[in-house]
């Protein structure tokens, strides 16, 4: 059992930290701000993460877990420091290491005892050597700190599942005091651990997340081009699957990939590469595809309609996917301020992610068009004049073809998630465009109608 300090309690650091206590390590989790312990001491997640809330009340219960702003008394005499602060992308793709820096430099002058400090934190290649002369400059007390990377590859919604039953853990060390350390912590936990120096673990983060990010958004290119050859995205990613070299996840084609991770990871690496003198073209191109998918339906349903103005458009799905509250990076961000600059009246639904929505923009007149919120997906659609599909929620895929058609003024659904079958909708009389596919067209409907009508009657 070690005892362990976990700096930061968003997504990487909550978790690592509740995960670490309930195989049986000793954990204080310490954020600046007071709120948010207070809640988490009360058993409240500050994040909504499936079946987190559980852990940290059943751990905090039995006294393997606590909260606290005091850095002090929790990084004193822990033995290892787990450092998860965020590293927010800066204006030109870099990444901001001053909150490492913040956590850095207090846990120099405060650590008594040997200590070996874990980065978390998705950081630039060559990171953790600065982060190590950081400390060794501002140590207080003769001991031994060495720093480790550790990088992590939860995905928001199965954040705890991700991280018991993660696939590799990825520890980065340059002594075989620190290696060992690490390998203790997490030989807990009984899964496959690859051990690699700094650097490359600092890259084995990067490198995997942007692999996955150009995997959608080849897919989504590839989508491009099967809506222009008549070839199905759908059909085509079954086909590709088989072959285990491509495998089957993530060939998902839609509006382009959000969240906190690919978008900022693949402009950091972008601009590492740029730093050193190298252009990273397919990340770059990745990222191209990406800022254009995001706004596809949009640009498709402009196309088709005159304007937005006075239009009532319903939204089904906010965040950037679901199982979680998260809006960073989320293709609704991108799409809505369009909307609403033309004027549009807009009915939002997301099960959870509504109110973080309305942060930015509020209930009511937003630019020239109105936000409205709704708790049901039928209020949205009732009487709108076109659907968008941002976010595939499971409340979301409930909702049948004949909804559209039965609540909407015109059924007219732009779907970013694939989630119909472009048949289902066309025999419910629903005009449908999704991403990647043929279009179930009006012309379709009349005439599938038509044919309807001339078979009941003959
Ligand atoms: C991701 C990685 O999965 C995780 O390993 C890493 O540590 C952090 O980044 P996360 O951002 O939580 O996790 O979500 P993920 O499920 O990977 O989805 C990211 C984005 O890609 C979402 O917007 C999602 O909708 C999109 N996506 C995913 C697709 O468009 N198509 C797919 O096939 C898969």
């Amino acid at each position: 059992m070690f005892k362990i300090a976990v700096a930061g309690t968003g997504y990487v650091g909550l978790v690592a930290g509740v995960c670490f206590a309930e195989v049986g390590h000793q954990v204080t989790c310490v954020d600046i701000d007071e709120n948010k312990v207070k809640l988490m001491k009360s058993g409240v997640s500050p994040i909504f993460e499936a079946g987190l809330e559980e852990l940290m009340q059943k751990n905090y219960a039995v006294r393997r877990i606590d909260y606290t702003t005091d850095y002090k008394a929790a990084y004193k005499d822990a033995d290892a420091i787990f450092i998860g602060v965020g590293t927010p992308e800066q204006p030109d793709g870099s990444a901001n290491l001053s909150y490492i820096a913040t956590v850095a430099r207090q846990i120099a002058e405060t650590i008594e005892k040997d200590c070996l400090v874990v980065v978390k934190s998705t950081v630039p290649v060559g990171t953790n050597d600065k982060v190590e002369q950081f400390i060794h400059d501002f140590l207080v007390h003769n001991v031994r700190v060495e720093v480790a990377s550790n990088p992590e590859f939860l995905a928001q919604g199965s954040a705890v599942h991700d991280t018991l039953h993660a696939e590799r853990i990825i520890i980065g060390t340059e002594s075989k005091w620190a290696e060992e350390q690490l390998m203790k912590i997490y030989e807990l936990f009984g899964l496959p651990i690859v051990s690699v120096n700094r650097r490359s673990a600092e890259m084995i983060k990067y490198a995997s997340n942007d692999f996955l990010a150009l995997k959608i958004s080849y897919m989504n290119d590839i989508a491009n081009l099967c809506e222009l050859v008549g070839a199905n995205i759908h059909d085509v990613a079954k086909g590709m699957s088989f072959d285990e070299r491509i495998g089957s996840k993530f060939l998902n084609a839609g509006i382009g990939f959000g969240g906190s991770c690919f978008p900022k990871d693949t402009k950091a690496l972008e601009y590492i590469a740029r730093q050193h003198g190298y252009e990273l073209r397919t990340v770059k191109a990745a990222i191209d595809v990406n800022n254009d998918q995001k706004t596809m339906l949009y640009k498709k349903a402009s196309k088709r309609l005159i304007t937005f103005n006075g239009l009532k458009v319903a939204i089904l799905g906010l965040t950037f996917k679901p199982g979680t509250d998260d809006l960073r990076e989320a293709a609704s961000l991108d799409n809505v301020p369009l909307l609403l600059e033309q004027g549009a009246d807009i009915f939002a639904y997301d099960p959870i992610g509504a109110a973080n929505f309305a942060k930015v923009y509020p209930e009511g007149g937003n630019s020239k068009g109105r936000m409205t919120y709704v708790a049901n997906i039928e209020d949205a659609l009732r009487g709108a004049n076109v659907c968008f599909i941002f976010t595939e929620w499971g409340e979301v895929k409930a909702v049948s073809p004949e909804t559209y058609k039965n609540f909407m003024r015109t059924p007219l659904v732009y779907d970013g998630r694939n989630i119909y079958r472009v048949e289902e909708m066309r025999k419910a009389g629903v005009e449908y465009h999704s991403i990647g596919r043929e279009s179930a067209r009006r012309e379709d409907i009349k005439e599938s109608k038509n044919l309807e009508l001339q078979t009941s009657r003959s």
